[in-house]
């Protein structure tokens, strides 16, 4: 596969995998070359710049709707074989995946991902990554690529890890962050400056009755 550049078993992967395993979530700070996570951020500013990027929407289907009030991002959903970057994004999340089946029998068959982009003041409220009708996204991965952010420009990820127990994850470039998509509550919080990311879904096979 074009882009696959890590063996499933490269240790940072294992550290994931163990983290998902005890806790249900992980945190790496050091997860990308800073090469790649500046191509990435500016694949996503050419993207943005170029129009391609549309307010993202809340539920599924047929009920999709743009609630900025709820959410304020505007995404694309990536596609392989367009530009090498994101290709080798993809190969590492393919990576990723073959490790989290091989240690934790997830069954994870496909990864589904979108560049976003979250212009000041926007905001995700809380909520997690699965349907009420589709339960096939099992783990959540979302990759910063915003150079210099330091705390007081805002956007942390919000996770609800327990009752009472809140934890901030700062947007910083090459900085990704796994969790179970049906298990940890989160938000996004508002920023002073535009805030990108890539993010992405494991997802096993559904139910489909044929
Ligand atoms: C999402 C989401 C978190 C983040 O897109 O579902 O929760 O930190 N993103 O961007
Ligand atoms: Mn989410």
């Amino acid at each position: 596969m074009r882009g696959m550049q890590i063996p499933s078993d490269h240790p940072l992967l294992l550290r994931i995998v163990d983290d998902l395993a005890a806790r249900g979530w992980s945190q790496q700070n050091i997860f990308l070359p800073e090469t790649l996570t500046l191509e990435l951020a500016a694949e996503c500013h050419r993207r943005a710049a170029e129009g391609e990027l549309a307010p993202a929407a809340v539920g599924r289907g047929a009920s999709q709707e743009i609630r900025e009030g709820i959410r304020g991002d505007h995404i694309q959903w990536l596609e392989p074989g367009q530009v090498e970057s994101c290709d080798r994004y993809l190969g590492l999340m393919d990576s990723l995946r073959l490790a989290m089946n091989r240690g934790l029998y997830l069954g994870l068959e496909d990864f589904e991902s979108h560049f976003a982009l979250y212009p000041p003041g926007a905001f995700y409220l809380k909520h997690v990554d699965r349907f009420r009708d589709d339960d096939r996204r099992m783990v959540s991965a979302v990759l910063y690529l915003n150079q210099a952010w330091l705390p007081e420009h805002g956007g942390q990820l919000r996770m609800y890890l327990d009752v009472g127990v809140e934890y901030d994850v700062v947007p910083t470039g090459g900085c990704l962050v796994v969790f179970l998509s049906g298990e940890v509550p989160h938000e996004v919080l508002p920023a002073t400056r535009d805030r990108l990311s890539l993010t992405g879904w494991f997802r096993r096979r559904g139910n489909e009755p044929f």
